[in-house]
């Protein structure tokens, strides 16, 4: 694609005199013109190219108006940025035919005018719906609405995005039955994952097409169901020849919900990758609800419990990608969740910036992790 094939930079929201100036007194060392490679020690972004992998970070239109120095950490340590919540339905459809892109264009467009890539999240989830878009619809008007919606979105971003969640969380949450039970699902069975990724794929035929699920890496018996569901449900779309890609594998890590075995973990991974998917990481962060609450011991088994979680990921070739769901503890999912906050009332530190931007144990593992991990191939 040529550079002029892309829209005008509109509403790019970060100043670049601005954001030079807060890369500075972060003591950055500032090359204008390649802030991806401005500071001292190796990015995330490059520790990950080293590898063969990509690192990137999820960010919201929220934190690029409110906090220039975390939008300064994303572009100096990721190669890729996600929109946090904007590409979802309820923000781009909210009325049935009318979209709204100008949050999500923001942050493509930011990704892009400083080399990023981008990636999309979520065509179909069964949260952030409109209303309209709720239970009681007829099979046709569910399948018209998947169909104006998928089309539209894909090919809005068609060359510009990397990849694709074009399912999110469609696994039955206890493992108990096979798929969750959503509007979609209530209108039009289980075919309506195998024609999502159908309708992406023809809007975008260069994007990863992924199917994004949690719970999916703790040696429990309730998430070795999950595993077990997920792989029927990719078996069965791999047969169909379904144009899925990659799995996503959430990774909002949380000790409170079961041991984790490596062994396990990878098995998943490599079960996975022998139907010829390749395997992403894509919402790293942790739930420290049940770790201490002095932040020095908290910090620390936050980032032990993430670099061998990230260890057994990245021994596996099939994962080639991670991307952190956030980037400070100023602004974190797990705080605005009553399943997933502390109950002693101190704030989470599910990220690996601290709510001052400053680096933290975690981004520390992680960079570590990336390091130890063995190369592989050219990513994409
Ligand atoms: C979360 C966002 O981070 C929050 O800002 C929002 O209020 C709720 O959704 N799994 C997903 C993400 O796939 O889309 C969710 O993101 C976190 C859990």
């Amino acid at each position: 694609m040529r550079a002029t094939d892309w829209p005008a930079a509109r509403g790019l929201l970060i100043d670049r005199r601005r954001l030079l100036g807060v890369l500075a007194a972060t003591g950055a060392a500032v090359r204008p013109g390649a802030p991806n490679a401005a500071c001292r020690a190796p990015s995330l972004a490059a520790l990950a190219a080293e590898k063969g992998l990509m690192f990137g970070m999820a960010l919201t239109r929220e934190q690029v108006r409110e906090a220039p120095p975390l939008v300064a950490v994303a572009l100096a340590q990721a190669a890729m940025l996600v929109p946090g919540n904007e590409l979802k339905w309820v923000r781009a459809e909210p009325e049935p035919g009318q979209f709204d892109f100008a949050d999500a264009d923001a942050l493509v467009d930011l990704a892009h005018a400083h080399g990023l890539l981008s990636r999309g999240h979520a065509l179909v989830w069964h949260e952030a719906l409109p209303a309209w878009m709720g239970p009681g619809l007829t099979r046709a008007e569910a399948g018209a609405a998947l169909s104006r919606h998928i089309k539209t979105l894909c090919s809005r971003y068609a060359g510009r995005m990397h990849s694709w969640d074009v399912v999110n969380e469609a696994i039955e949450p206890s493992g108990a039955g096979p798929l969750r039970r959503t509007p979609f699902l209530a209108a039009l069975g289980e075919d309506y994952i195998a024609r999502a990724f159908a309708l992406a794929a023809e809007a975008d035929p260069d994007a990863i097409l992924t199917l994004n699920e949690y719970d999916l890496e703790r040696d429990t018996e309730w998430q070795a169901r999950r595993r077990a569901a997920m792989l029927d449900l990719l078996n069965r779309l791999v047969r169909r020849r379904v144009p899925v890609r990659a799995l996503g594998v959430q990774g909002h890590l949380d000790p409170a919900k079961g041991r984790f075995d490596p062994e396990v973990f990878r098995g998943f991974i490599r079960a996975v990758a022998s139907l010829g998917l390749s395997v992403f990481i894509t919402e790293l962060d942790i739930t420290d609800r049940t770790l201490p609450g002095a932040v020095v011991a908290r910090d620390r088994a936050a980032a032990e419990e993430t670099r061998a979680y990230l260890a057994a990921a990245l021994a596996e070739p099939a994962v080639r990608l991670v991307v952190t769901w956030g980037v400070s503890d100023a602004y974190s999912w797990v705080d605005g969740n009553p399943r997933t906050r502390r109950t002693d009332g101190l704030t989470s530190r599910p990220h690996l910036y601290d709510a001052a931007f400053r680096p933290k144990p975690l981004r520390a593992a992680v960079a570590e992790a990336l390091r130890s991990a063995p190369a592989r191939g050219i990513a994409r």
